[in-house]
């Protein structure tokens, strides 16, 4: 079944299109044809959906049809768009493009592509004798079924072990493994949110979360955060709990993905009771927990403060371990994790054994690959921070204490202009307004420090080439998207 995009989605999606930095020779068409490649290139826009008709988009917009229908063709000739009489437009990707490794789609030509869409680290040595040493133990489980859709049992009395140390008693019928910690937002989502529901969440945010929230078709409120402070605004965060008392709210609190905000210990606390009040329940994302960095202290789990069964937290192995594991969990009551655990059979029915059993050995040996993740992330983020301050000394930015990317203000609302023209110039960004629901936040940029610092300084530099081109109006037009996902 086709999607189909309404002319006031597509309007709020294009935000300030007409006012994009590098446009000001070009006609009102042809700047519209390239906002909607342009979202089409950063993966706000999906391929296959249905753009409104020219006269619904042109009234949302406030434009004229014709300026309308001359973009759809521009886009139709560039092959981004695919027409029917009588059927619609829909949004495709011109040849040349191929599904990465990634599953991403990419240009063809992006041997050198240095990529800094993605926020993960490359596999830590540890991991292949992990693997090795789980192949050993698989025997063991080889008599039965391997059905297990909790987990085993000593991945879920590991997992909960780290609660416990972290001054949260867990049992391991608190914990149910799942394929990854973006599957354990679904799963909690499937159980917890009636379609239409109405969700909080915090503004930037990790965009494959309000992907989740989409699918599950909720009513999306935001809570902006600052760039400096803690993040958090403590009073409007909990006057938006009393006020529009949503049926969930979703939080990072610990070195929030984008911003590296880690929310204090009081908030968490005031958070806590104000969702009780207000019949929210709170899923908290804890992926980025194991990664403080500078000896940041950690304030005690958001769970800590919960007497209710109000708090879910999930968490997995990805960011501190290896994405390509695909191991999350769900920390929660035991009668929710069985409840998580029958609406789980219908989907995936359990995660598998093996790759389980490598999380086991891994998180056996956390305390040294956690601080070797540690030194290596402090090493990387200093050498991005010190490029930028040399190459872009205008971006502001805070230095995160804890996680895997920095939240750049920059010096003017360019951020997809900004992470086309990168493209051009081999890196791959992905732009602020990816991390908020419409088209705001340009002027923001996340930077991934998860590659090796030469990367990242190669990076900035490239970056700093095309910047101040942007402002020239004689500057060529972008040629080939590419999309990220
Ligand atoms: C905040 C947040 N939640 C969830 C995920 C997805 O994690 P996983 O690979 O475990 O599904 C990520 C990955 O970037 C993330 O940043």
């Amino acid at each position: 079944m086709t999607s189909q995009v309404r002319g006031g989605q597509l309007a709020r999606l294009l935000g300030q299109w007409h006012a994009l930095p590098g446009r000001r020779r070009s006609p009102d068409y042809a700047a519209l044809a390239g906002a909607v490649r342009g979202l089409l290139a950063d993966g706000r826009l999906p391929l296959g959906v249905r753009l409104p008709a020219e006269r619904e988009l042109a009234e949302a917009l406030k434009i004229s049809r014709t300026t309308v229908t001359a973009a759809y063709r521009e886009l139709r000739e560039s092959g981004h768009l695919a027409s029917r009489r009588g059927a619609g437009s829909w949004t495709m990707l011109p040849g040349g493009h191929r599904v990465a490794s990634s599953g991403l789609w990419t240009p063809t030509d992006d041997l050198d592509m240095i990529d800094l869409s993605c926020a993960a680290l490359a596999a830590p040595p540890e991991l292949i004798h992990a693997a090795r040493a789980a192949a050993e133990d698989l025997p063991r489980y080889l008599g039965g079924a391997g059905y297990h859709p909790i987990g085993i049992v000593e991945l879920r009395e590991a997992v909960a072990q780290g609660y416990a140390d972290r001054g949260l008693p867990t049992s391991p019928e608190q914990i149910m493994v799942t394929s990854g910690t973006q599957h354990a937002l679904d799963l909690v989502l499937r159980l917890g949110l009636p379609p239409g529901g109405s969700v909080l969440v915090e503004s930037p945010t990790y965009p494959n979360a309000l992907a989740a929230l989409a699918a599950r078709r909720a009513r999306i409120a935001t809570h902006g955060l600052a760039l400096d402070g803690t993040g958090w605004d403590a009073e409007l965060l909990l006057g938006s709990l009393r006020q529009t008392r949503p049926r969930m709210a979703y939080l990072i609190p610990e070195f929030q993905n984008p911003t590296g905000h880690l929310m204090p210990a009081e908030l968490r606390e005031r958070v806590v009771a104000a969702a009780h009040v207000a019949g929210t329940d709170l899923v908290v994302d804890e992926s980025f927990v194991d990664l403080p960095l500078d000896g940041a202290e950690l304030p005690p789990p958001t769970a800590t403060f919960d007497r209710h069964s109000r708090v879910v937290s999930i968490g997995g192995m990805s960011k501190p371990y290896w994405g390509g594991l695909r191991i999350g969990w769900v920390r929660a009551s035991a009668p929710q994790v069985q409840r998580l655990a029958a609406a789980r059979v219908g989907v995936d029915m359990a995660s598998p054994v093996l790759d389980q059993l490598v999380a086991v050995h891994l998180l056996r040996a956390a305390p040294a690959i956690a601080a070797a993740r540690r030194s290596q992330l402090t090493a990387q983020r200093d050498a991005l921070l010190g490029a930028l301050a040399e190459r872009l000394p205008d971006w502001r930015v805070r230095v995160p204490r804890g996680g895997v990317t920095l939240w750049a203000e920059l010096d003017g609302p360019i951020s997809s202009a900004l992470s086309r023209a990168a493209e051009e110039v081999g890196v791959r960004l992905a732009p602020g307004p990816r991390f908020g629901l419409d088209g705001t936040l340009e002027r923001f940029l996340r930077l991934p420090f998860t590659l090796p610092a030469p990367e990242l300084v190669d990076a900035v530099g490239r970056i700093a080439s095309v910047r101040y081109d942007l402002d020239r109006a004689s500057r060529p037009r972008w040629r080939e998207p590419a999309v990220i996902a």
